[in-house]
């Protein structure tokens, strides 16, 4: 089993489980990130985790494709919000569809997750599941609310940033990794170390890629996008919290910044360390999360688990 292996299982169920063809415009709409690649982090995640409780990783394969399409509706709804025009190195839904389309192929995956769990066999687990589900949706709901309601304010503390990325996405790399563990039989305490693996996992993963936002290259999304929409992510605190001059400032959160703009706030950003800063405190968390993994036994899967959280602030793109 390697997690190639897994990501093939995956892409070929959401295939299977995207069976609808008409109205073609919407399901088109409804197929474009679905198909246009992805990590799948979340679902492998999921799978690894129901593996390494003793299960076959199939098993979890209904839920991870669930939790699949619920990260493709976030990401089409959160590409409106943002206003980012590129998603998976190909047009945002929204792009190609129009922003009508767009907010209905979003609600479509989102329903279609709840269809796709429900095909989970034993009906006990499936109901916990659904439900699971539901409450990390209304709980990433509150966190882009949080994100959106921090682009107008000027400061935000840590702490409340931390709870904001916690909700908006550890929320659903916790549920992936606790979902699976339920799936798989795994015990109370196999349950709730799965669990906070996957939270510190989600945790180290946002604050890594609001890093790539400012200092990646071909991420398959628009660099420099948080500093235009007036992000408050780790690096923006921890640069306003050390800069005496903010002069920077006029220029963060201006949509028609120009690129050298941009790279001026960026080179900033380096000089004054806060890259570093937020990138120190992604590895803390992924720390944490191979940590959570002590009272998991040894296996193949256990391994590649940690190996994710690893991948989580090591990657480019
Ligand atoms: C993007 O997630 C949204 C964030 C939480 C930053 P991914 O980076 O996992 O996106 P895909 O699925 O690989 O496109
Ligand atoms: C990701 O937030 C969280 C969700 C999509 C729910 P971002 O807005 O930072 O993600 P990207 O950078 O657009 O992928
Ligand atoms: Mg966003
Ligand atoms: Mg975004
Ligand atoms: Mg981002």
């Amino acid at each position: 089993m390697d997690t190639l292996e897994i990501k093939e299982a995956i892409d070929k169920a959401i295939e299977n489980y995207l069976y609808e063809k008409e109205p073609i415009l919407l399901y088109d709409a409804v197929k474009h990130l679905p198909f246009a690649g992805g990590k799948r982090l979340r679902p492998i995640i999921a799978c690894l985790a129901c593996n390494a409780v003793g299960s076959e990783f199939t098993k979890a394969i209904p839920f991870a494709v669930a939790l699949e399409l619920i990260h493709t509706f976030t990401l089409v709804h959160d590409d409106i919000m943002d206003k980012d025009e590129e998603r998976r190195g190909m047009p945002a839904v929204h792009k190609k569809f129009g922003e009508n389309i767009a907010i209905l192929a979003g609600d479509a995956l989102f329903a279609k997750a709840f269809e796709v769990a429900s095909y989970i066999k034993d009906a006990a687990i499936a109901k916990i599941i659904l439900r699971n589900l539901a409450i990390m949706a209304k709980e990433i709901c509150e966190g882009q609310e949080m994100d959106i309601r921090f682009e107008e304010m000027e400061y935000v503390e840590e702490k409340m940033f931390l709870e904001m990325i916690e909700k908006k996405t550890a929320k659903m790399f916790e549920h992936a990794a606790m979902g699976g563990a339920i799936i798989g039989g795994g015990n109370e305490k196999e349950v709730k170390a799965l669990q906070e693996y996957g939270k510190s996992l989600g945790m180290a993963f946002q604050i890594w890629d609001d890093c790539l936002d400012v200092i990646g290259k071909d991420i398959g999304k628009p660099v420099g996008s948080d500093i235009r929409e007036g992000k408050k992510t780790l690096i923006y605190i921890y640069a306003y919290k050390n800069s005496e001059d903010r002069e920077w400032l006029k220029n963060y959160g201006r949509e028609d910044a120009s690129k050298e703009e941009i790279d001026e706030i960026i080179k900033f950003f380096e000089e004054i360390r806060a890259i570093e800063y937020a990138k120190n405190k992604a590895i803390e968390f992924a720390a944490k999360a191979i940590k959570a993994l002590d009272v998991i036994r040894e296996s193949e899967a256990k391994e590649k688990l940690a190996e994710m959280a690893e991948f989580a602030v090591k990657r480019e793109k």
